[in-house]
C-alpha cells in the first residue's frame, strides 16, 4: 500500500469519479484491505447513469459498508499443530523444479488473425504427424493439389476439420481445409469389419482438429481408408531421484457457499502430519500443484451471488491464501487460473495477479499461466485447467462427465489442449500455444469436479476433482462430483494415491 487508508482510498476512488464526504470516519476501516473497499464502493455505482452527477459516499453509507464487510465470512483460523513425532522426509530434501509457461499473447481478433492462428495450428500439428509417422506417410504438400490427381490415385492429405456431416446415404463427409483449399473426405458406412471400425472412428472426429487421411481420389471426393491422428508414441516412465511426491488440487472455489472448508482444512492438516491417514506419504509431499478455479469469482454465471458466501474477489483470495499459509513452508505451491479466477477468460490465461496474494506470508508460491509445464524432479507435468473438456465431452461419442480421463486421452491423441474452437475462449494469436508440442509425463486437469485417472501410452492422466460440494447446476445436469479427494503422485515410484479428506 502506498499510504494510509485516509489518503489512499480518496485518491483511488477519485480516479473512478467517486467522492468521499467529509463526515467519514476512516478509523473503522483500518483492518480492511483498501483494494477491497475500492472494489466494493465502485460496485455500488456500477449501474449509476453517467449524467446523474457526483457519486458521493457519505459517512452513513460508508459505515454501513464497513459493517457489511466485517460481517462477511472471514477465514476460520485453521488449528494446526504438527505433532512432534512427524518428521517429513520432504523437509530435508531440496526442491528441483522448473516451469515453462504458455504465455498469453495479444490479438486484434481480425479475420487475418484467425487465419494465421489456424495456419499455425495446422503447421505445428502436421509437423508432429510427420515426425510421429515417419516418411512413409508422405502427405501432399497442400490440399489444392488433391483435385489435380485423377480418380483412383491413393494419397494422404492433412488438414483442419471444417465440418462433419452424415450424408443422405449414411456415410460420413468430413471437410478438411488448409490455407489453399478444401477437400471433401468420405468415410463409407461399409459392411466389412475394417470399414465399420473406420466409420466408427470417423464419428469421433472433432471440428477444428488437425488430422491426416489416407484415401483414394474419386471425382471431387477423397474416399478414406485410414484416419490418422498425431497421437503420442509409447513412452518410458521417468522417475525422480528423491523419494518425494506432488499433490494435485483444483476447483477449490473458495468464496462459494459450497466450498468444503472442513475437507480442505483436513488436507492441510494432513500435510502437517496432523491427520491420521498415510502419514508417510504426507511427509513425502514436496510440491502442491493447484489447477484453477481457486476462488469462486463473481459474475461468472447468472445469479451467482446467491451461491456466494464471500461476494468479493479480494476477500475470496485473502481467504484462499490464508488457508494456504498453513501448508508447510518446505512445500512449493504452484497455481494456475481457471475460468472462475480473476484473470482474462481467453486461453492461454495469464497468472493470477500477485496483488491478490500479497498477504501470503511464505515465499514458496508460484503463480503461473494456464496452461503451464512444470518439471518436478525430472517428471514433466502439463497443467491445464480443462475448460475445453466441456466441448470434447459434448461432441465425442462415449465421453462423459463421469470419466474426465477419457476426454483427456482424446485431447492427447489430438495433440491439442482445446481442439474445438469456440466452446471455451481462446486468443486467436499468431501462435497456437495450446498445441501439445512437448509430450508430458503427466497430463493434469481439473474443471470437471470429478477425479479421474488413466495411463495412456506411458503418460499419467489425472483429474483432481474439486473441493466444492454438488452445485444446483450439477444436480440439473446429473453430474456427480467427487469432492475432497486429493491425488498424490510419488515421483520416484510413479505410484498415484487418492486420499479422501471428507471424513476425519
Ligand atoms: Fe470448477
Amino acid at each position: 500500500m502506498d499510504g494510509s487508508i485516509d489518503k489512499e482510498l480518496p485518491k483511488r476512488l477519485s480516479k473512478l469519479g467517486i467522492v468521499l464526504a467529509a463526515d467519514i470516519d476512516f478509523s473503522q476501516a483500518e483492518d480492511i484491505d483498501t483494494g477491497l473497499l475500492v472494489s466494493r464502493i465502485s460496485d455500488l455505482y456500477k449501474d449509476y447513469p453517467a449524467n446523474e452527477g457526483l457519486k458521493i459516499i457519505d459517512g452513513q453509507g460508508f459505515s454501513r459498508l464497513i459493517a457489511e464487510l466485517k460481517s462477511e465470512k472471514v477465514p476460520a483460523p485453521v488449528e494446526i499443530s504438527a505433532p512432534t513425532s512427524f518428521s517429513p522426509a520432504a523437509s530435508g530434501v531440496r526442491s528441483h523444479f522448473s516451469f515453462f509457461e504458455k504465455k498469453a499473447e495479444s490479438t486484434s481478433g481480425t479475420v487475418s488473425d484467425f487465419v494465421e492462428y489456424f495456419n499455425d495450428r495446422l503447421r505445428k500439428i502436421k509437423k508432429i504427424i510427420e515426425a510421429e509417422r515417419g516418411s512413409s506417410l508422405n502427405p501432399v504438400p497442400n490440399l489444392e493439389v488433391v483435385s489435380k490427381f485423377p480418380s483412383g490415385r491413393e494419397l494422404c492429405a492433412v488438414g483442419v476439420v471444417r465440418s462433419r456431416i452424415t450424408t443422405k446415404n449414411g456415410n460420413m463427409m468430413v471437410v478438411i481445409e488448409d490455407d489453399k483449399s478444401t477437400v471433401k473426405v468420405i468415410f463409407m458406412n461399409g459392411t466389412s469389419e475394417r470399414a465399420k471400425a473406420l466409420f466408427a472412428k470417423s464419428g469421433t472426429i472433432m471440428n477444428d482438429e488437425v488430422l491426416a487421411v489416407k484415401g483414394k481420389v474419386s471425382g471431387p471426393f477423397l474416399i478414406a481408408n485410414e484416419l490418422i491422428w498425431p497421437d503420442i508414441p509409447i513412452r518410458e516412465q521417468k522417475h525422480s531421484e528423491d523419494d518425494v511426491a506432488v499433490a494435485f488440487a483444483s476447483d477449490i472455489h473458495v468464496g462459494s457457499k459450497l466450498f468444503l472448508e472442513k475437507s480442505f482444512t483436513n488436507m492441510i492438516r494432513w500435510l502437517n502430519g496432523d491427520f491420521e491417514k498415510k502419514k508417510d506419504l504426507a511427509g513425502k509431499v514436496k510440491y502442491l500443484m493447484i489447477g484453477g478455479d481457486n476462488a469462486d469469482g463473481i459474475g461468472i454465471y447468472p445469479n451467482q451471488d446467491r451461491d456466494l458466501a464471500v461476494s468479493d474477489y479480494y476477500a475470496q483470495y485473502r481467504m484462499l491464501f490464508k488457508l494456504l499459509e498453513n501448508v508447510p513452508d518446505y512445500i512449493e505451491i504452484f497455481m494456475i487460473p481457471g475460468n472462475h479466477d480473476s484473470v482474462q477468460l481467453s486461453e492461454p490465461q495469464p497468472p493470477i495477479e500477485h496483488e491478490l496474494a500479497k498477504d501470503f506470508a511464505n515465499s514458496n508460491l508460484h503463480l503461473l499461466s494456464n496452461p503451464t509445464y512444470v518439471n518436478f524432479d525430472g517428471v514433466n507435468v502439463l497443467a491445464y485447467h480443462g475448460a475445453s473438456l466441456d466441448s470434447v465431452i459434448a461432441s465425442v461419442p462415449g465421453m462423459s462427465y463421469a470419466a474426465p480421463e477419457k476426454a483427456m486421452i482424446e485431447i492427447l491423441k489430438r495433440r491439442h489442449l482445446s481442439p474445438i474452437y469456440g466452446g471455451n475462449t481462446i486468443v486467436p494469436s499468431k501462435n497456437d500455444n495450446l498445441v501439445i508440442e512437448r509430450i508430458p509425463d503427466v497430463l493434469f486437469m481439473g474443471h470437471i469436479h470429478k477425479n479421474g485417472f488413466a495411463n495412456y501410452h506411458g503418460v499419467d492422466i489425472v483429474n483432481s476433482g474439486t473441493w466444492q460440494t454438488r452445485t444446483d447446476y450439477q444436480i440439473k445436469q446429473g453430474h456427480i462430483p467427487t469432492p475432497g479427494i486429493l491425488p498424490v503422485l510419488e515421483l520416484k515410484s510413479r505410484v498415484f494415491n487418492f486420499i479422501d479428506f471428507n471424513t476425519p
